[in-house]
C-alpha cells in the first residue's frame, strides 16, 4: 500500500518497520466504530457547509458500503494497512475516488482513535454491565433457595460462626453490585467526545464538536483538545475496574474449587462444568473456577500495562499510545468470557445442605452464642467468653459437642445454666437470632435479595 506521507519523505520505509508499526491486527475490531464515526464526521463537515451535500452524500454511502461488506465477510481486512482508519480511507476512495480524499477534513487520526476506543469500551462496558446483571440474578436466586441452608461461616478459614448460604452468596452480590456501579461510573466519564480536537490543538474550520458528538450518543465533549487526544484514564479506569470485578470472581471461584473438593465437599458441579484427569479416572477437576482465578493475573497485568506506557508520555500524541488497545481488549475478552462460564456454572451446581449442616455441627460454632447466652443471664461478656472456652476444651478432652454435654456439667461452670441452653445453641437458633441489619437470619437476608432485586430492576 502507498503511504499516505509519501511526497514528505523520500525512499521506502522497511517492511519489517512497517510490520512493526501496524496496528491493523488488533485495532481492525474496532471497524464500525471507526464508520459510524467517520459518517458523523461527513454529516457535521455537510452540515457547517465545509462539505457540499453531494459529497456527503458520496461519502456516506460508500462509508455505509463499506460497513456492510465487512459485516457480510464480502470485504476482507487487507492485513498490510497501517490500521483501521487508514484501510478504511483507502478502500473509501477506490470505490468513490477523490471525493474519499475529503474526509479527513478537519480531524486527524490522533482524535479519531481516541474517538474509536471510547466508542468500542463504552459497548463492551454495557455488554459487560448486562453480564453482571445476570450473575447477580443467579446469586439472588441462589440465595432466595438457601435463606434455611446452615453452614459455618469462617475467619482465618477456621469454623467461626453459623450462616446460611444465602448470606454467603449475597455477600458476593454486594461486591458484584459495586462492580455495577463502578462500571456505569466509568463509562459516565468514558462518553464524553474527543472528536473534533483534532491533532492536538483543534481546528481553524468552523466545526461543530458538539452535534458530531451528539450524533454518536456521547454526553458531551472533551474541553480541551491537548487532553482529548492524550489521555487514555477511561481505559485504564476500566481496566481498574475490571480488576476489581476479577478479584472478586477469582474469591469466589477459590470458595467453589474448596467447596467441591472431598475435604468439603458442598457442592458439586454440573458434569458440563468439570474436567476428569488424564491419569486419575476418580478426579473431577474445578478447572473453570480455577481458569478464572487464573485469568483474573492477566487482567492485572493489562491493567498495569497501561498505567507504565502512559506514565512517562509528553503530551500530546505518541506512538507509544497504539500500546493502548490489546490490554483493554483482553481484558475485555476475559472478563466476559469467565462471566459467561462461572453464571451457568453457579446455576446449574448442586448445593449438598446436609455436608454442610454437617461440617456446622462440629468446629463449636456455636461457642459465641453459649456466651451470649450467660451475658443475657447477666454475667459479663469477658467472663463468660471464658466459661464458653472452658467448656470447649472440655468437649475436645471428651471428643464431644456442647449440645451433647449434659446439664450438670454446665452447672459446675455457671449457676447460671439451665434447661434452656440447649435451645440458644442449637444451629437453627444460632442463625436466626442474628437479626441485626445485614446479619444471617432467614429475614435479613431477604431484604438483601429484594434490594439486589430492586437494584437490577434500574
Ligand atoms: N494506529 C494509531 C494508534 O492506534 C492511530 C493513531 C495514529 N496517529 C499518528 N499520528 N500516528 O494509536
Amino acid at each position: 500500500m502507498a503511504k499516505m506521507w509519501a511526497g514528505v519523505t523520500a525512499g521506502d520505509t522497511d517492511p519489517a518497520a512497517d510490520d512493526f508499526n501496524s496496528s491493523i491486527r488488533f485495532d481492525q475490531r474496532m471497524f464500525r466504530q471507526d464508520i459510524t464515526g467517520s459518517i458523523a464526521h461527513a454529516e457535521m463537515l455537510a452540515a457547517k457547509g465545509i462539505l457540499s451535500q453531494s459529497d456527503c452524500e458520496a461519502l456516506t454511502d460508500g462509508l455505509a458500503g463499506i460497513l456492510e461488506d465487512l459485516e457480510s465477510g464480502k470485504l476482507k481486512i487487507d492485513g498490510s494497512a497501517e490500521d483501521i482508519h487508514m484501510f478504511v480511507e483507502q478502500v473509501l476512495t477506490e470505490r468513490i475516488g477523490d471525493t474519499g480524499k475529503k474526509l479527513h477534513t478537519a480531524r486527524s487520526r490522533n482524535d479519531q482513535v481516541a474517538l474509536d476506543l471510547r466508542m468500542y469500551l463504552r459497548d463492551e462496558s454495557d455488554e459487560i454491565a448486562a453480564l453482571i446483571r445476570g450473575i447477580l440474578k443467579v446469586l439472588a436466586d441462589l440465595a432466595e433457595q438457601h435463606t434455611e441452608t446452615i453452614m459455618p461461616g469462617y475467619t482465618h478459614l477456621q469454623r467461626a460462626q453459623p450462616v446460611s448460604f444465602g448470606h454467603y452468596m449475597m455477600a458476593y452480590a454486594m461486591m458484584l453490585l459495586r462492580d455495577l456501579d463502578r462500571l456505569r461510573d466509568c463509562r459516565r466519564r468514558m462518553n464524553i467526545s474527543p472528536i473534533g480536537c483534532c491533532a492536538l490543538a483543534g481546528t481553524t474550520y468552523d466545526t461543530d464538536r458538539r452535534m458530531e458528538a451528539e450524533r454518536l450518543g456521547f454526553d458531551g465533549i472533551c474541553l480541551n483538545s491537548m487532553d482529548g487526544v492524550s489521555d487514555r484514564d477511561f481505559a485504564a479506569e476500566l481496566l481498574s475496574t475490571l480488576s476489581i470485578l476479577m478479584m472478586h470472581l477469582s474469591r469466589l471461584s477459590e470458595e467453589l474449587i474448596l467447596w467441591a473438593s472431598w475435604e468439603f465437599r458442598f457442592i458439586s458441579f454440573s458434569n458440563a462444568y468439570t474436567t476428569g484427569s488424564s491419569i486419575m479416572p476418580q478426579k473431577r477437576n474445578a478447572d473453570m473456577a480455577e481458569l478464572i482465578r487464573g485469568k483474573t493475573g492477566r487482567v492485572y497485568g493489562d491493567l498495569i500495562g497501561l498505567l507504565t506506557t502512559l506514565k512517562g508520555l509528553p503530551l500530546a500524541y505518541n506512538k507509544d499510545m497504539q500500546e493502548d488497545k490489546e490490554g483493554v481488549f483482553d481484558a475485555c475478552d476475559t472478563v466476559k468470557m469467565c462471566l459467561g462460564i462461572l453464571t451457568p456454572m453457579l446455576a446449574t451446581m448442586t448445593v449438598n445442605k446436609e455436608n454442610m449442616l454437617h461440617a456446622a455441627q462440629s468446629g463449636f460454632i456455636n461457642a459465641t452464642d453459649l456466651a451470649d447466652w450467660l451475658v443475657k443471664k447477666g454475667m459479663p461478656f469477658r467472663s463468660a467468653y471464658k466459661i464458653s472456652g472452658q467448656l470447649v476444651r472440655l468437649c475436645i478432652e471428651n471428643g464431644t459437642v456442647l449440645e451433647a454435654l449434659p446439664l450438670e456439667t454446665y452447672r459446675q461452670y455457671s449457676e447460671f445454666f439451665d434447661e434452656e441452653l440447649y435451645q440458644a445453641i442449637d444451629l437453627k437458633t444460632c442463625m436466626e437470632k442474628r437479626i441485626s441489619e445485614g446479619g444471617t437470619s432467614v429475614a435479613s437476608v431477604e431484604k438483601q435479595i429484594a434490594f439486589v432485586r430492586k437494584e437490577l430492576e434500574t
